[in-house]
């Protein structure tokens, strides 16, 4: 599965929110037999990188120049959803 948006509003951050979206979008991939969830973030993002690590996710590669407005590299982060993972 790729995970292509994710966000909660500024008020409502740190309440767990996306921390059950995340897992809910999981729990679906696994379901219909997904093997592993790919997502890109922006470099500087350590915000959303270390949500990420904190779920399970890993580094997995770097697209230079991704972004647009501003230009950035993103990270690609990686899981993987099996039993073994
Ligand atoms: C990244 C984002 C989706 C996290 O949403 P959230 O609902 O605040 O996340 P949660 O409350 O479920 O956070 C769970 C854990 O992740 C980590 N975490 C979340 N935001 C973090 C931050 N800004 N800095 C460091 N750790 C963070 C923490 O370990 C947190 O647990 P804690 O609050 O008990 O310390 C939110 O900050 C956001 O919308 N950011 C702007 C959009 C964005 O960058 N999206 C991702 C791009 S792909």
């Amino acid at each position: 599965m790729e995970i292509l948006n994710l966000a909660v509003l500024p008020g409502a951050r740190r309440t767990g929110i996306a921390s059950r979206l995340l897992d809910g979008a999981l729990a679906a991939a696994r379901s219909f037999g997904g093997q592993r969830a790919f997502l890109e973030v922006r470099a500087s993002n350590a915000g959303a990188i270390a949500f990420y690590e904190r779920h399970g996710f890993r580094p997995a590669g770097r697209r230079k120049h991704y972004y647009a407005s501003p230009v950035e590299d993103a990270l690609v982060l990686s899981c993987g959803l099996g039993e073994d993972d």
